[in-house]
């Protein structure tokens, strides 16, 4: 089906200028990033940091500290002799692991996690959103391995947005406010169209002006806006310095969630798309043996650093 004869979501340029003050009084409750969370994002996203700094910044933080103790003393690792010495943790867990539970637990702390109502499940977004950027690590690893990082950040922050629109959804509920009924919608529509029935906007826009308000870099910020155009909109819509980026978090996002049967939550992106990334349809051909397990061992080893 062509993008042009479905619904379609919201973008920044048709929002209004009273629809963004409502907003951006949201956003305007929403602490600051802290500056350890932006040196983490930085550290993560560089592609030429190394494992030192990582481990300088993790054993600084004493949340980060007990996080990384409880999880290699977990049953994940199975170590027979508990383990106490934080610097010898660092090495058991691994370096792509330590920076997975950093930047992991430094979102968390800012963004706030455990609230569950209509729908809305923190707990279950960011499973959503590691499991994402595992998977489009897993496109770009072999070809350039020093892109993880980024991938790792692009992933876990795609749907930021989400988090808003849940703690809005929790804030109702504490107020007693039930949310506008969405049994006027089709049955199959998309979450797009649910969230801006219940919200007035979606969580692609809702995600990029806090990355905005968090001076977040313009790579970060575009994929939070553009993620789901590939389901949508054509080609040229999309900024091209970040086209790969914004596609491989596609494509990854519709796998985790054609895995979790949810694949009518988005319309599968055209073949065009899966071919920027040398894929081609359908998306079965895409999920690979390797991917599949990548993608439970992220769901396992979450479950551990919660
Ligand atoms: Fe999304
Ligand atoms: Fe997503």
């Amino acid at each position: 089906m062509m993008p042009s004869d479905q619904w379609k979501p919201l973008r920044w340029k048709d929002i209004d200028a009273e629809q963004i003050k409502i907003v951006s009084a949201v956003i305007d409750k929403i602490p600051e990033l802290p500056v350890h969370v932006h040196k983490i994002l930085k550290i993560v996203s560089d592609i030429d940091s190394d494992a030192k700094e990582i481990a300088q910044l993790a054993s600084s933080d004493p949340v980060m500290v007990t996080k990384i103790l409880n999880v290699v003393n977990s049953s994940y690792y199975g170590f027979s002799k508990k383990i106490e010495d934080v610097h010898l943790a660092i090495v058991l867990l691994g370096f792509a692991e330590i920076r997975t539970l950093a930047l992991q637990t430094m979102l968390t702390q800012s963004i706030g996690k455990g609230n569950v109502y209509a729908g809305y499940d923190t707990r279950n977004l960011w499973l959503h959103s590691y499991q994402v950027s595992v998977c489009s690590e897993a496109f770009v690893g072999e070809k350039n391995p020093k892109m993880s990082g980024i991938y790792l950040a692009l992933g876990l922050l795609h749907d930021i947005g989400k988090f808003l629109l849940c703690n809005i959804a929790f804030a109702m509920k504490q107020k007693r406010i039930k949310p506008k009924s969405v049994t006027t919608l089709n049955q199959d529509a998309a979450i797009l169209e649910r969230e801006e029935h219940l919200f007035g906007v979606n969580h692609s826009i809702m995600g990029v002006m806090l990355a905005r308000k968090w001076g977040l870099s313009d790579r970060i910020a575009s994929v939070i806006e553009y993620h789901h155009y590939p389901s949508y909109f054509d080609l040229n819509e999309i900024p091209c310095e970040y086209l790969e980026d914004i596609t491989s978090i596609c494509i990854a996002d519709h796998i985790i969630n054609y895995l979790e049967n949810k694949s009518s939550m988005h319309p599968i992106p055209p073949e065009s798309f899966f071919n920027l990334l040398g894929f081609t349809l359908p998306v079965e051909n895409v999920i690979t043996v390797d991917i599949r397990k990548k993608i439970e061992k992220a769901k396992s080893f979450l479950t551990y650093i919660e």
